[in-house]
């Protein structure tokens, strides 16, 4: 297994798989090329099966644990189950999605293999949901968690993105996930450097201090990166890199681009390492590269001044590879 020098271990990868969308949520970081990229990427900019199918297979010689696919919207990739079928067994699968095809899908992610997927719903509200997905497919979603439900793709996450928008809806989603089988709520802070609107965030603590009042149970294991909560019988994990110091120290993931880009943070795009034409000798050597140069974002590359985060300087004028 690969360990990098903070002595976090590379246990997962999250392959973007196409950043074409056919959402335009008003959040989107884009798997973190931000807000600014333009419009969305030509298919066949995007890595091929057979590119995909390789990057696994030397991940499963360096002992990745697990694989996220997510976008944009991955489930506009047909190659998605072919992808999902050849994908080593040693590997555990989920899949990131806005849920509008798993109608009519599901079972046959499932039959390929898929193990998990989550699914953003920011809300129960069709109004809402509307607001910030800008999109009237509302219905398609909810019949999506059922149909991924029925699968056994559990357990269903769905994914809220808590902001200006949506925080006042958090209550219903802890109820609705708690009075449905197969459902985890997960809730995300506002992450607003890459979405471009600082003013949308809300404090996490807030709703932690809320959480917590309604909780029957809650893990707070130190060092971990996220804190979950047992409502009613439901779990409602809370994702808060920004807020929550210790969350960068615990990332154990290296990134993919749709292009083949291998990138180390989410949050940087300095660091960025094409995969192009590279033989599989030269992706093992590249990973171990892009391993090797991570460091924790918020508390390592960013630190504290005061209230705001700066870059630290050891970092300023690291090489742009992208
Ligand atoms: P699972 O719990 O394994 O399903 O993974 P996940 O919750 O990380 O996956 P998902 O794709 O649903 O992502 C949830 C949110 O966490 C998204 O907003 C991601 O961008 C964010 N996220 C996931 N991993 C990281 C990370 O390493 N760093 C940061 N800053 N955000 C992350
Ligand atoms: N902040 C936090 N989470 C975000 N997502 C997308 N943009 C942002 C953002 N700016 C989440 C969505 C989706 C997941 C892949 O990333 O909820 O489920
Ligand atoms: Fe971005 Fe995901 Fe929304 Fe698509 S569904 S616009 S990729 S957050």
């Amino acid at each position: 297994m690969l360990v990098d020098g903070f002595g976090r271990e590379v246990t997962g990868v999250r392959i973007s798989l196409t950043d074409r969308c056919n959402f335009d949520c008003i959040y989107c970081h884009n798997e973190g090329l931000g807000d600014t990229r333009g419009p969305m990427d030509a298919a066949d900019n995007e890595m091929s099966t057979d590119d995909v199918v390789r990057f696994l297979e030397v991940c499963e010689e360096f002992d990745v644990e697990k694989a996220k696919f997510t976008g944009g919207e991955p489930m506009l990739r047909d190659d998605l189950e072919e992808i999902i079928a050849r994908t080593p067994d040693s590997i555990e699968t989920s899949l990131t999605t806005n849920g509008t095809f798993l109608p009519g899908r599901a079972e046959a992610l499932a039959d390929a293999g898929l193990d998990r997927v989550n699914v953003s719903q920011d809300a129960l509200d069709p109004a809402a949901f509307r607001e910030v997905t800008k999109s009237g497919a509302y219905d398609d979603v909810i019949e999506g968690v059922l149909a991924a439900v029925d699968a056994g793709l559990t357990p269903v996450k769905l994914n809220m993105v808590v902001f200006e928008a949506t925080a006042g809806y958090v209550p219903e989603m802890v109820e609705h996930v708690a009075e449905n089988d197969g459902l985890q709520l997960q809730l995300i802070e506002y992450m607003p450097e890459l979405a471009g609107r600082p003013d949308w965030a809300v404090d996490i603590e807030r709703v932690h201090g809320w959480l917590a009042e309604q909780a029957d149970r809650v893990d707070h294991r130190e060092m971990h990166d996220r804190r979950r909560y047992w409502i009613d019988g439901g779990m409602v994990e809370v994702v808060d890199p920004v807020g929550n110091e210790d969350f960068c120290a615990n990332c154990h993931r290296v990134r993919v681009t749709h292009e083949g880009y291998l990138k180390g943070c989410l949050n940087r795009n300095d660091d960025l390492v094409p995969m192009g034409e590279m033989t599989r000798d030269e992706i093992r050597e590249a990973f171990v590269d892009v391993v090797d140069s991570r460091v924790p974002y918020y508390g390592e590359y960013l630190v504290r001044d005061g209230d705001d985060w700066v870059v630290n300087d050891e970092y300023i004028g690291a090489p742009v590879s992208y």
